[in-house]
């Protein structure tokens, strides 16, 4: 089968966020499953340095009365990536530095609905194989709102090929003004709030992919079920209990890229090591160099001193606020070591910044974007924290399982379909990895902490707890069968 698999980032050219590491797995996955697959693309400024073999295979014009913007759609290659890559080239719209969503101020960029707009117009026709290329798909895969008008574009056409949606993430539900579905130039009969992509007077391109795709994937089947639910739909629950009722909304938790995140192999940390032959002991070499990064100096270390770590977007999602509110709490009663890696929304970066000062040695921050300190984190910590509002999947909880990194979650999305709180009784029969919170407050969040502080001390159960963590299989083989199951 032809796959043409549509996104908006892929590790290792571009990435924002979980979306690229899903990205990079996901088309693989398929590839070995002997299924021929493209990634498509939008030509940022910044993945040509990261391609390698770029070829063009197509120029044409998108050739609407409002817009006419030249294009060019390249072939492209990437180390880690089997698949072969679409780049479509519309220097227009995409050849600016920096982030693929943002500007520099961190607005979004004023044309970010023209952008993926035309983007997603293109993906449809060359699933259609309309610029003579050669190669037309049978399935499309688009993901979040940057692809969501790419299912409503194949809709129209008659011998459509089959589409999947896949929801990373339904906050960003990419809702533009009225005047850009005209300025698109989009089929009238869109424009309606019952199977349209109208959604209170705005149109909205996760809406539209919603509506409009044969499937409508999420990423975890905890997820699949809050997704119809207010609190985590965000307007458009009625449209998700629609879709689960017609059995066209199902959850596949993601994969991990082993190839990428394995303690075993990892390039980006100071001493590899697995669950096997006690050599989790190895790992204790780089807590070491996480701390000599923070300034520790050797002699300081104290191993029993625990560290916990923290990676990601530090944004209301991810439960920012309850970790800062945490953090004095824990330092005024336990001798304990954060260090948290993550940028977002400035305010948590003043106030993550001002614990530093207040707590100096005892909170290490690093405000900015850093794969090698990502992985560095995930080996080096003991604790991995992850109180997320909400969390559709989420990969780091899973990164730290894979490292014996136990972390502890909030009970949501795809952190409780992950996760096995570490009770008695889980930990007796040997099915706990990690905590479980039910109510995201700080209470819950600190007592959790300091269950898992004190199982830290008890060093026979904390090993067993941290190797059935690493010895969990999250692979990316059984979720593309899942998604391949969906529509065989
Ligand atoms: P989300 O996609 O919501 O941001 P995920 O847990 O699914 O959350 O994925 C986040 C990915 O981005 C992980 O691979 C994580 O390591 C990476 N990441 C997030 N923030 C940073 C950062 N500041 N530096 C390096 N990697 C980061
Ligand atoms: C989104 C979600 C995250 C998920 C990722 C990849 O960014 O916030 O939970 O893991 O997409 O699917």
């Amino acid at each position: 089968m032809n796959i043409l698999f549509a996104t908006s980032e892929i590790h290792p050219v571009i990435k924002t966020g979980g979306l690229a590491d899903v990205s990079g797995g996901l088309p693989n996955a398929y590839s070995r499953l002997d299924h021929q697959v493209r990634v498509v693309l939008p030509g940022y400024l910044a993945v040509w340095e990261k391609l390698t073999d770029v070829h063009k295979i197509a120029e044409f014009h998108t050739g609407t009365t409002f817009y006419d913007h030249p294009v060019v759609i390249k072939a492209a290659r990437s180390s880690g990536i089997d698949v072969p890559l679409w780049i479509v080239d519309i220097p227009e719209l995409f050849d600016r530095p920096g982030n693929p969503y943002l500007a520099a101020d961190g607005s979004d960029w004023w044309d970010n609905g023209e952008r993926f707009g035309v983007f997603s117009r293109i993906v449809a026709e060359l699933a259609m194989d309309k610029h003579g290329i050669g190669w037309r798909a049978d399935l499309v895969q688009a993901n979040d709102w940057q692809t969501g008008l790419v299912p409503a574009f194949l809709a129209e056409e008659s011998q459509p090929p089959t589409t999947i949606f896949t929801i990373h993430n339904m906050a960003y539900q990419g809702n533009f003004p009225n005047s850009l579905f005209n300025y698109l130039n989009l089929p009238w009969h869109w424009w309606s709030a019952e199977g349209g992509l109208e959604f209170h007077g705005q149109m909205s391109m996760l809406k539209a992919g919603i509506e409009k795709a044969d499937w409508v994937t999420t990423v975890s089947p905890t997820y699949a079920k809050e997704i119809t639910w207010p609190e985590f739909a965000y307007g458009l629950e009625g449209v998700m209990a629609r879709k689960l009722g017609e059995g066209r909304l199902v959850g596949i938790i993601n994969g991990i890229d082993q190839d990428v995140w394995n303690p075993a192999t990892d390039r980006l940390i100071a001493r590899t090591y697995s669950a096997e032959k006690g050599r989790v002991a190895a790992k204790a070499e780089n807590k070491r160099a996480l701390l000599n990064h923070f300034g520790w100096h050797e002699s300081e270390i104290d191993p029993n001193i625990p560290v916990i770590g923290m990676v990601g977007r530090l944004v209301w999602q991810k439960g920012v606020d309850l970790v800062l509110d945490l953090i004095p709490h824990i330092l005024e009663q336990e001798n304990a070591i954060f260090v948290v890696l993550g940028s977002g929304d400035r305010e948590h970066h003043d106030a993550l910044q001002r614990l530093a000062i207040y707590y100096p040695r005892r909170v290490l921050v690093y405000l900015g974007y850093s794969e090698a300190l990502a992985h560095l984190v995930e080996a080096g910590s003991d604790i991995f924290l992850m109180p997320s509002r909400f969390e559709p999947c989420g990969l780091n909880q899973i990164y730290s399982l894979m490292y014996g990194t136990p972390p502890i979650v909030h009970s949501t999305g795809g952190l409780a379909d992950t996760v096995v709180n570490a009770t008695v009784e889980n930990l007796d029969n040997g099915t706990a990895t990690g905590f479980v919170f039910y109510d995201p407050s700080l209470h819950a969040l600190k007592s959790t902490l300091q269950h898992a502080l004190y199982l830290f001390g008890k060093k026979r159960s904390w090993q067993k707890l941290q190797k059935q963590g690493m010895q969990q299989h999250f692979g990316w083989q059984d979720s593309a069968q899942q998604y391949l199951n969906l529509i065989q």
